[in-house]
């Protein structure tokens, strides 16, 4: 991954932070990463495998967020051919694959009591059962890395997370603060991304004019660099040449409003998300694997916003998927393909509330 080679900022937090990273890769300790949503919890793991003795290695992450939990647990351990209906082999886990290597569990808060438990007596054993499996159990040599944007303590208190697995995984603790406590960052981010933008998109580098700049390093980012990315990379794209005035910004920053906090994604603004969605896919016809899945894997897009967009089609389709595969612009010979990442991430709906849903209308 290009973007592990330099964790970008000049802040005291970021230079603190690159110093425990380095520390981290001298050792095989395990590290828990916490931060909001788009802090570069995921850039700091790949820097601490990139700086380690396993670096020759893999670094898998697993997202324990998206999948549900059985799915989640053959991910992780792996499965026996036969073991489940459509366990047509043998498979290896995350956990086998990532020998001599890292793992990062990414999203570790939303673990079920059940998987939180599963993986308490991996770590206490370093062996691994594949599901279904009567042989013996497998040692394996992983290092883990979790990550979580929730805050452990408070989930521990409400006795949705184990301390005796936040103990375990946080060894050597590693918060990275929300970019709107570390202003000073922002115009290092700013460069950076204006520049590995434009090389991507063969366009001059967009300038900002002194306004845009002080808007930019005033806004409250909510969605942390992640946000910031985002937004530079709108505006590389428009390939303008003269430099980018305050009006020319997204509404949000120009009004300053930003104040929301990360997690502010309910059910409405997942709709939203979702309507413009259906807008490119059904109506102007982009493509939905670029439009939708990509940023749903790099986690631009939630599982709400995916689900909220399914919703939508089905309504419109009442309920068929192989409608909803016209509806959304794809080939017929992508049926498979879209169920089969729906059903993945758990964004497939149960289809009788949109037929009788439909009946009731009719
Ligand atoms: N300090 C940084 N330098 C360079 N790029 C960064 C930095 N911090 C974040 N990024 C970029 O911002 C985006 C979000 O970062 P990342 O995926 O690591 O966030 P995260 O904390 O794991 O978020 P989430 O909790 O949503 O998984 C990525 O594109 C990443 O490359
Ligand atoms: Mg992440």
């Amino acid at each position: 991954m290009a973007e592990a080679q330099n964790f970008i900022g000049v802040s005291a937090a970021i230079a603190r932070l690159r110093r425990d990273i380095e520390d981290a890769a001298r050792c095989d300790a395990k590290v828990l990463i916490t931060g909001e949503s788009g802090v570069g919890k995921e850039v700091a793991a790949n820097l601490i495998h990139a700086g380690s003795a396993r670096r020759s290695q893999r670094l898998v992450v697993v997202n324990c967020a998206a999948m549900a939990e059985t799915l989640l647990e053959t991910e992780l351990f792996g499965h026996v051919k036969g073991s489940f209906t459509g366990a047509y082999r043998d498979r290896m886990g995350v956990l086998e694959i990532a020998h001599h290597g890292t793992v990062l569990l990414d999203e570790v808060g939303e673990m079920t009591p059940r998987m939180q438990g599963m993986l308490l007596r991996f770590l206490e054993s370093g062996e691994v059962h594949r599901v279904g499996s009567d042989q013996p159990q497998r040692r394996v040599d992983v290092r883990v890395i979790a990550a979580t944007n929730r805050v452990l303590a408070d989930e521990i208190a409400s006795g949705t997370f184990r301390g005796d697995l936040y103990y375990r995984l946080n060894i050597i603790p590693m918060f990275i603060p929300p970019l709107r406590e570390r202003r000073e960052d922002i115009p290092a981010l700013l460069d950076q991304f204006i520049g590995t933008c434009s090389r991507e998109y063969r366009v001059p580098p967009v300038r900002l004019s002194p306004t845009a700049q002080a808007l930019l390093c005033e806004y409250e980012w909510p969605g942390n660099v992640r946000e910031l990315k985002n937004v530079v990379e709108r505006l590389v794209t428009r390939g303008q040449s003269r430099p980018i005035e305050a009006a020319e910004l997204p509404e949000e920053i120009r009004r300053r409003a930003g104040a929301k906090p990360a997690h502010d994604h309910g059910p409405a603004a997942a709709r939203r998300e979702a309507d413009v969605l259906f807008e490119r896919v059904v109506h102007q016809g982009e493509d939905f694997w670029l439009v939708v899945h990509t940023p749903f894997m790099q986690r631009d897009l939630t599982r709400a916003d995916l689900r909220a967009l399914v919703a939508r089609g089905l309504t419109e389709t009442s309920g068929s998927y192989r409608q909803l595969v016209t509806l959304f612009n794809l080939p017929p010979s992508d049926y498979k393909r879209l169920l089969g990442f729906l059903r993945k991430y758990d964004c497939q709906m149960p289809l009788r509330q949109f037929r009788s849903a439909h009946m009731s209308v009719a």
